[in-house]
């Protein structure tokens, strides 16, 4: 399950619906960067680390070797979920992971303030300085933390560099490492050692065994490091490959792969965004989408649907679905928009432009629909659901050329409907 625009799709609620069928949910990549909302009976769980499916008791959650873990946010959720009545016991946490220690997200924060204008966006959760690390091979794993000696070896060694950095560029006081060791070990790790886990034979078996493996993307196919609109990217591979590599799977492994997208398209960050809005139907957007971060509070952008970005979507995830969510949001809008083509400097274009800088001048071209002024949101089969609405969706999977086969209507857990059915 994947994220098909640039976020907060509505990921977590459809791993929540989508665990009914599976026995283990797995996160491959990204970290606490991600903010899955689920909402059960009125109930909400925004969840940054643990996967979404944890809230079902036949689901066993794996945070896979691709995710990067900043064990004091990890054992903080844990005891969250564990406070609010969630069993956690199940969760296993790959030993190949990469830790996020407070150094990441200090480096995070002084990278955004020296890029000044330039600035990505990023949620200073330490994510790009982590991957950083273990693309240079300095990082520290998660296995690491169960032999002492080692886990103060490669934090000397990691932070011989990195405190250089941060003293000599950012002009920052050095971090100890041995009393950072010291706090990381008697703080974490008695705790987090039961989850622990071999992860990439844990998925393995449970395949062998016959069982469904829900893979719960975080981010989303725009802000994939080598997919999306780089640099206003994150640091890993949100893509359904991504999973390959972020939990140890093949390809021939992956049966079913679901894209997740908004009715409309928001973004937080900085970076191009063809459909943006600055007038008062994303105003509207933002206030009855309540488009504002989970993670980090910051008002999201708004934009129409972008068929052009979606059709590119379904060709690097392969795509074999579309579950399309917040429908509702439109449902006092007296027009809705889809964007169906670029023009870029007087040129009709239907595929995304390689070349960014195209991007940044692509003007949308808009097929426009009539609006249902209905409340969708207790709609829950596709009989039922208003034929403006329908043509809308209809439209969607026409022009992105991948079946629609869920719908949502409401963030409630019970809130949607089959569409297309495969
Ligand atoms: P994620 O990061 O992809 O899991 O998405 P987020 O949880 O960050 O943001 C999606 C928001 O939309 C959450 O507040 C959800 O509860 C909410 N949501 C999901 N589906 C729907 C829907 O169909 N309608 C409405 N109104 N809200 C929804
Ligand atoms: P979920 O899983 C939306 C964005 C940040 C920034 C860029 C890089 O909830 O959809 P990072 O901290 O990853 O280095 O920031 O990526 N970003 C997200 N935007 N939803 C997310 O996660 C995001 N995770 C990162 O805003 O533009
Ligand atoms: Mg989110």
């Amino acid at each position: 399950m994947v994220g098909t625009q640039w976020g907060d799709e509505g990921k977590g609620k459809f791993t929540d619906l989508l665990s009914k069928e599976a026995s283990m949910v797995v996160r491959y990549q990204g970290g606490h960067n991600a903010g899955h909302t689920i909402v059960v009976d009125g109930e909400k769980f925004a969840i940054q680390l643990v996967p979404s499916g944890v809230l079902y008791d036949h689901i066993t959650p794996v945070i896979g070797n691709g995710v990067v873990v900043d064990p004091f946010v990890l054992l903080r959720e844990i005891d969250m979920l564990t406070r609010r009545g969630i069993d956690c016991t199940r969760l296993k946490l790959s030993g190949n992971a990469h830790l996020i220690l407070s150094y990441h997200q200090e480096l995070d924060a002084l990278h955004e303030r020296h890029l000044g204008k330039a600035k990505l966006g990023t949620t200073k959760r330490g994510i790009g300085p982590a991957y950083a690390d273990k693309s240079m091979r300095v990082g520290i794993r998660v296995q690491d933390l169960l032999d002492e000696n080692i886990f103060r070896e490669k934090l000397h060694a990691s932070l011989a560099h990195t405190n250089k950095v941060l003293t000599k560029v950012f002009n920052r006081l050095p971090v100890d490492p041995d009393q950072l060791a010291d706090k990381v070990l008697t703080e974490c790790l008695s705790q987090l050692r039961p989850y622990i886990a071999d992860s990439v034979n844990l998925i393995h078996d449970a395949l062998d065994a016959g069982q469904h493996v829900l893979f719960e993307g975080a981010q989303a196919t725009f802000l994939d490091l080598d997919h999306g609109t780089y640099p206003f990217v994150t640091s890993s591979n949100p893509i359904a490959g991504g999973a390959c590599a972020g939990a140890g799977i093949g390809p021939k492994d992956i049966n079913r792969v679901v894209g997740i997208a908004k009715a409309y398209v928001t973004r937080v960050g900085s970076g191009p965004f063809p459909t943006e809005l600055f007038d008062q139907d994303g105003d509207r957007i933002v206030d009855i989408g309540r488009e504002y971060g989970t993670n980090t509070g910051r008002r999201r952008r708004p934009g129409w649907f972008d068929a052009v970005m979606l059709r590119h979507a379904g060709r690097v995830n392969g795509l074999t679905e579309l579950a399309i969510t917040k429908l509702d949001v439109f449902d006092t809008f007296d027009t809705v928009k889809l964007c169906v083509g670029y023009e870029i400097d007087g040129q009709r274009v239907d595929r995304l432009p390689y070349h960014q800088s195209e991007l940044h001048r692509a003007r949308p071209v808009y097929e426009e629909f009539p609006g249902w002024n209905t409340d969708l949101t207790a709609v829950t089969e596709k009989a039922q659901l208003h034929p403006n609405a329908a043509s809308f969706l209809n439209a969607i999977e026409e022009r992105v050329q991948v079946p629609v086969t869920l719908a949502s209507t409401g963030p409630g857990r019970d809130q949607f409907l089959h569409w297309t059915q495969t």
